[in-house]
């Protein structure tokens, strides 16, 4: 059993750390055994005072120079940068990335403030004549308010990283509720940003479960809510910010098509889908989790992929030699076996894996699932299973292809595997989805352009990279007479 300590965590409220009675545990899905953190409820009254705490420090901070933003934002960066293996160490053992997953994360954290250090220089206005003769026009783009960030559990760092840091560089001030499995990786990008001396109350950060999430959506001091995780909840933090006129933007998931054609590189193909579905045990809202592969190379296709996922080794996240580690709670492991289930009752093919695995650590195991003969209409290729479950679809060509890729409701990352560029650019084209992905997998992108998709994935405007200037800052049109 881990040795390592189990945190207390407090609430984050004003610059200062506020302890609260413990009674939730954050367990290392690895290991059961071990609890990495004890975390408080947080309600509505934590709630209220994170947001009067924030409402409080956003005047001098909208004010402030960019460049004291700037040097924050930086300054944290460099924190987290610098503390990445313990910090990647920290998120492994509570959400069970591997080890090198989650270092990659924690330094991906670090890049997107360092970029957003950045962008807090750049203020995106515009001069423009006027239709009347001796008026300018010019636009400038002012902060918001106070920002509430819901946060998912398979992002620990990168996502309340990649919604805090636009929020604070564009001088908006932030109240953050991270998911209940993964509070202590949040909780550790609190200290570091009360440790770079941000002002008091600029980030506040409220532990807790569903209860204060709804007290952030409904609170008439959040000016603004950007929240990723499910399309049920989803569906209710956009109902309860839109019936308040707040600004919303929701990242929900999606149900990832990688089309592999026949004249794909077979090495490729499977390095794709390899990575797209089983890499951080297939828990990423981009999971490649629908495989749409032509007739001429499906059946060398499944083979080769079916022995690479076989081949994965599974295991505890810290572990060097694990390449996959386990599901992040009981829940989601019961859902990914509840899948395998109803995919074979549906006349799905299980070539291998999709079994709970019972290794020396109790821990959330499941082998990686290859799943052929599967049909788009049935419910694995329609529903989100976040989990390591790739599901083959047969088609006879591009065009069958193509079609079954735009079926369903989710719209969020879309991949094709060819070797001819009228297949590459068409799909580019003609593809129903956020982000396309040509000869690589549909996970795994990067932090300075835009995330985001279409149809039941997304909602809103785009986040990172320079698009997530829009919704974090409102434009003032100005018109001058001189
Ligand atoms: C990635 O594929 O690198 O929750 C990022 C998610 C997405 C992030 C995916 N919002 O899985």
């Amino acid at each position: 059993m881990s040795q390592e300590q189990t945190r207390a965590l407090p609430h984050f409220i004003g610059g200062e750390r506020v302890p609260a009675p413990l009674v939730h545990d954050s367990e290392n899905p690895s290991d059961t055994r071990d609890v990495v953190a004890r975390f408080p409820d947080g309600g509505k009254a934590e709630v209220d005072a994170a947001v009067a705490a924030a409402r409080k420090a956003y005047p001098a901070w909208s004010d402030a120079s960019p460049e004291v933003r700037s040097d924050c934002l930086d300054k944290v960066g460099d924190l987290i940068l610098k503390r990445r293996e313990e910090l990647g160490r920290l998120l492994s053992r509570e959400e069970g990335k591997t080890l090198p997953e989650g270092i990659g994360e924690v330094a991906r954290a670090g890049r997107i403030f360092k970029y957003f250090a950045g962008e807090a220089l750049r203020r995106h206005g515009q001069n423009l004549a006027s239709t009347r003769p001796g008026v300018d026009a010019a636009t400038s783009r002012e902060s918001v308010g106070v920002f509430g960030l819901i946060t998912p559990w398979n992002f620990p760092i990168a996502i309340p990283a990649w919604k805090s840091a636009p929020a604070l560089a564009f001088g908006n001030t932030v109240v953050m509720k991270p998911a209940g499995p993964t509070p202590a990786t949040a909780a550790a990008l609190a200290d570091i940003i009360l440790e770079s001396g941000a002002p008091a109350g600029v980030f506040n950060l409220v532990l807790g479960r569903g209860s204060v999430g709804d007290a952030i959506v409904h609170h008439r001091g959040v000016d603004g809510i950007s929240f990723t995780g499910s399309q049920a909840t989803g569906a209710k933090v956009g109902a309860g910010a839109v019936a308040r006129q707040a600004r919303v933007q929701l990242e929900m998931g999606g149900k990832n098509p990688l089309v592999v054609l026949d004249d794909a590189d077979l090495d490729r193909a499977v390095t794709c889908a390899l990575d797209g579905a089983f890499f951080a045990t297939g828990q990423r809202c981009t999971a490649s989790s629908r495989l749409v592969v032509t007739a001429g190379i499906h059946d060398r296709f499944v083979a080769a992929l079916a022995k690479k996922a076989a081949g994965l080794k599974v295991g505890d996240a810290l572990e060097a030699t694990s390449q996959m580690g386990p599901l992040a709670s009981r829940d989601q492991m019961e859902q990914t076996l509840a899948y395998v289930e109803i995919a074979r009752k549906e006349g799905g093919r299980v070539v291998t894996g999709g079994e709970r695995l019972t290794l020396e650590k109790p821990g959330w195991y499941v082998s990686p699932a290859v799943i052929a003969d599967t049909k788009q209409p049935m419910r694995v290729n329609c529903e989100e299973i976040f989990g390591p479950v790739a599901s083959v679809i047969r088609v006879q060509d591009y065009d069958e292809a193509l079609q079954v890729a735009n079926s369903g409701d989710f719209g969020l990352s879309a991949g094709i595997v060819t070797t001819s560029l009228k297949y590459a650019r068409h799909f580019q084209k003609a593809v129903r989805a956020g982000m396309v992905m040509v000869n690589l997998p549909t996970a795994g992108v990067d932090y300075h352009v835009p995330f985001g998709g279409t149809r039941g994935s997304s909602y809103g405007p785009r986040e990172q990279g320079f698009a997530a200037v829009e919704f974090y800052t409102q434009v003032k049109t100005s018109y001058v007479w001189s």
